[in-house]
């Protein structure tokens, strides 16, 4: 077997977050730099397979044992959580140490995917969607492929405002150009999603890493999340098959009625394919949307890279994800710009 390419595990510790969220949560940035500097935490994440090799994994797996009530790491990442950690490097220093004593504590669950459910994505969904069918509102399918717990399949039950209105259902997304939010969303005939392992909002030990999935200086996320387990019972069923994207598409397919548009989307999930993957996946979603009535909503790093869609250098300094929207009978085209979880929107001139 080879040797572990720590070189290449330190630079992904290094460049975890985007620049503007290390200015944000300074817990989570001082945690990664002790993260970066260990050479027990460049083993552990080099151990992990190739598809998750991604800090956030290492990252919440320690607020897991937080969130079970580790009596170093719980205190610490509760007061994370309330803006209340006094000194965030010397609290970063004490989570390094109890990984040191204990690294049974990760290497147990490191089987884990990041499976962050993040609904923010859906504030930057109902812009894609509403100006994709712009003035008709017949009924579409959507088709999630990733869905995780599949809280983005009903990405149009939550209110999207600039400022927080007091409503932890809210997302909170600042448009940097124009969108028309007053658009009417198309109703929704079927949802259906894909995931190699869908959780369930039911379940605890599932609602307890999708908990740890979310950064704990983000204490508005904890209380949304929160507020959807509260509300799902009240919103529109979905369906959840189980598998590869490619494995159940078609399943997912039948599972819609075709005299309807369907629209089929990833938010940060191509990102874990493997190459052979994306392009077959890429291939199968263009094939359907030329032959077809299928749109086709991509979300994802600028790690991802479609054929025949530029990536931005400076997009990619700063972090953001690219919106990629391919029409019926067209080709995938460069929608816009956004936070990877959703803070803020950007639509392209050209899209
Ligand atoms: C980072 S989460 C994103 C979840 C959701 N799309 C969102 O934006 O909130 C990535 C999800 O993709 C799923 N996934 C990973 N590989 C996949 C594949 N080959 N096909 C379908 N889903 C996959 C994971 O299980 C995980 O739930």
């Amino acid at each position: 077997m080879d040797a572990p390419d720590l070189d290449d595990v330190r630079k992904r510790y290094h460049f975890a977050l985007a620049p503007e969220d290390y200015e944000r949560l300074p817990f989570y940035k001082a945690l990664l730099h002790e993260l970066e500097g260990d050479s027990l935490a460049l083993e552990l994440l080099a151990s992990v397979r190739l598809e998750q090799r991604n800090p956030m994994l290492i990252l919440a797996t320690l607020h897991l044992a937080a969130l079970r009530g580790h009596p170093v790491l719980g205190p610490i990442y509760d007061a994370a959580r309330h803006g209340q950690l006094e000194d965030p490097e010397d609290a970063a220093r004490r989570v390094l140490a109890v990984l040191r004593e204990t690294p049974d504590l990760l290497s147990g669950e490191l089987w884990r995917s990041t499976q962050t459910n993040e609904p923010g994505r859906g504030a930057v969904l109902q812009a894609v969607v509403a100006d994709l069918v712009a003035e008709t509102i017949n009924e579409i399918n959507v088709i999630e492929v990733g869905a995780s717990a599949g809280i983005n399949l009903c990405f149009d039950q939550f209110p999207v405002r600039a400022k927080d209105d007091g409503n932890p259902l809210t997302l909170i997304c600042e448009d940097l150009t124009p969108i028309d939010r007053s658009r009417r969303l198309p109703p929704v005939n079927s949802r259906v999603g894909i995931d190699p392992n869908p959780l369930d909002l039911e379940n605890e030990d599932d609602r307890l890493w999708l908990k740890a999935c979310l950064w704990p200086e983000e204490r508005r996320r904890h209380e949304r999340f929160d507020a959807i387990v509260a509300a799902r019972p009240s919103w529109p069923s979905v369906t959840e098959l189980s598998g590869r994207a490619l494995e159940r598409l078609d399943d997912a397919f039948d599972l819609s009625d075709a005299n309807s548009l369907t629209v089929v989307f990833n938010t940060w999930v191509a990102f874990y394919f493997t190459p052979e993957e994306q392009r077959a996946y890429f291939n199968e979603l263009t094939r359907r949307c030329r032959e077809s009535n299928v749109a086709w909503i991509s979300i994802e790093s600028t790690m991802v890279q479609w054929p025949g869609v530029k990536v931005d250098e400076e997009a990619h300094h700063r972090g953001a994800s690219q919106i990629v929207l391919t029409r019926p009978k067209s080709s995938p085209r460069l929608w816009g710009w956004c936070h990877a979880h959703g803070r803020w929107l950007e639509q392209t001139t050209d899209s």
